[in-house]
């Protein structure tokens, strides 16, 4: 059984790291989907830059491949014959904006949403409050993949 594991990725953490590694213990394939359009550039990264990323930190998962769809989820799961979801839980907050996506989804073509709840070392990361602190000049070591990192660091760097 194959499985996606969508999200905005930008940039992907080491809590997103293990809920990877984790689905691809569980599923034959599994495919990070990042989500957004590539000609439209929002966040501290463009999406190939976060695919390049997430390429990188999971060169030693055989199962995983990396795409980009800008549509409906439900769209990109029926076209690749794709019966299932997976998120991680880090709390009850997570829980709240998941469970109507998952519904919905489920509704528009039954494709199951799973939901690996998050390793507690990384409960309380979120790639928003990652870059606030990287930004400000925080250590954020351990959290952030090391090429995710150093990446994250030269874009404030370019930024400043
Ligand atoms: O990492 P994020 O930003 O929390 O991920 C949110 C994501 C990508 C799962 C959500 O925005 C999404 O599903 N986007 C695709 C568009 C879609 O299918 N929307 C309807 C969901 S019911």
């Amino acid at each position: 059984m194959k499985a996606v594991c969508p999200g905005s990725f930008d940039p992907v953490t080491t809590g997103h790291l293990d809920i990877f590694a984790r689905t691809a213990a569980h599923f034959e394939e599994v495919v990070v989907l990042v989500t957004g359009n590539p000609a439209k550039r929002t966040g501290l990264f463009s999406i190939e830059e976060r695919m390049d990323l997430i390429r990188e930190v999971t060169a030693d998962i055989p199962n995983l491949r990396v795409d980009n769809w800008a549509g409906l989820l439900v769209d990109y799961t029926s076209a690749h014959g794709i019966n299932a979801l997976v998120k991680g839980l880090r709390s009850s907050l997570d829980y709240e904006y998941e469970l109507p996506m998952a519904q919905m989804n489920r509704r528009l073509t039954g494709v199951d949403t799973f939901f690996l709840l998050t390793d507690e070392k990384y409960g309380y990361v979120s790639s928003s409050l990652l870059k606030e602190v990287a930004r400000y000049g925080g250590d954020v070591s351990g959290l952030l993949p090391e090429p995710v990192a150093k990446a994250v660091e030269v874009r404030f760097r370019e930024e400043n």
